[in-house]
């Protein structure tokens, strides 16, 4: 796994802090200053259904749910775990565990020291004339509001473009939910339209507002257009 942590930037042109490699290869860790996009591992198993409880009440209204013609159950983490690991090592999904290092910006800490702090994961990977991903993601709402999500949302785009060599990256969000519009509103998402009753949500097939973005649209990257300043996420203030 390549290392977060490092100073070295294989890719040039960006900031100190932003580490990413020049090849894909799945499992990848990738850092913005203290945020950290890593593989969920199966060490994560309990702080992950800590966190999923925790956040039951912030997160329901927008987590998707099994439609009732579905054929299958919903999976308890380790399986779900090895289902995703498998398809991530075919290149059609990026699980990214969203974590932050209590270290930054002193001494990187190592990445499966870093702290889970929520999932950002890039699905429906597809190759050929496509070439496109879609994001979705949530966070702990005791870390909302720090611009941690932007922050991991641009660092996955760059590493889509430039080393996956992606073309198009979507993000669907339901009309209801302000802080996520707000999330592709801050990276300059171009919107698209609406997808009426687009996916099962919360219980129900719900309309969603479809954004996305071509690699020529940012050629200098999403980070250089979200940090123009090279600030760069940290824990505290
Ligand atoms: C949407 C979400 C991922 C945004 O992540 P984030 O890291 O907080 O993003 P930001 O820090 O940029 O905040 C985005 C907006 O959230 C709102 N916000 C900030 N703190 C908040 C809080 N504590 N509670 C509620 N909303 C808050 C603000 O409107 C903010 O916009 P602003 O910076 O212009 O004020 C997060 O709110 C979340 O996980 N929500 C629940 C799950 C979800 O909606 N997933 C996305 C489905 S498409």
């Amino acid at each position: 796994m390549t290392e977060p942590g490092t100073s070295d930037t294989p890719i040039a042109g960006w900031p100190t802090g932003v580490v990413l490699p020049s090849e894909h290869s799945w499992p990848v860790a990738i850092r913005v200053g203290a945020v950290v996009l890593r593989p969920l591992v199966r060490r994560d198993e309990r702080a992950w259904d800590q966190l999923r409880a925790a956040n039951h009440a912030w997160t329901h209204e927008w987590d998707a749910t099994l439609p009732p013609d579905a054929r299958y159950e919903p999976m308890p983490y380790r399986a779900w775990l090895r289902r995703t690991t498998a398809q991530a090592k075919a290149d059609s999904v990026l699980p990214w565990a969203l974590a932050v290092d209590p270290g930054w910006p002193g001494a990187p800490t190592q990445v499966d020291r870093t702290r889970l702090i929520g999932q950002l994961t890039v699905s429906n990977i597809l190759a050929g004339s496509a070439r496109s991903g879609v994001i979705g993601y949530w966070i702990d709402r005791n870390h909302a509001g720090r611009g941690f999500v932007p922050a991991a949302v641009a660092l996955a785009c760059d590493y889509c473009w430039q080393v996956m060599r992606l073309h198009r990256i979507e993000i669907c969000i339901r009309p209801e939910n302000a802080p996520s519009l707000r999330v592709v509103a801050k990276l300059g998402f171009r919107e698209e339209g609406l997808r009426p009753r687009f996916l099962h949500i919360n219980g129900d097939w719900r309309d969603h507002r479809v954004f996305a973005l071509n690699r020529e649209e940012v050629p200098g990257g999403l980070l250089n257009r979200l940090l123009p300043d090279g600030r760069l996420p940290r824990l505290t203030p």
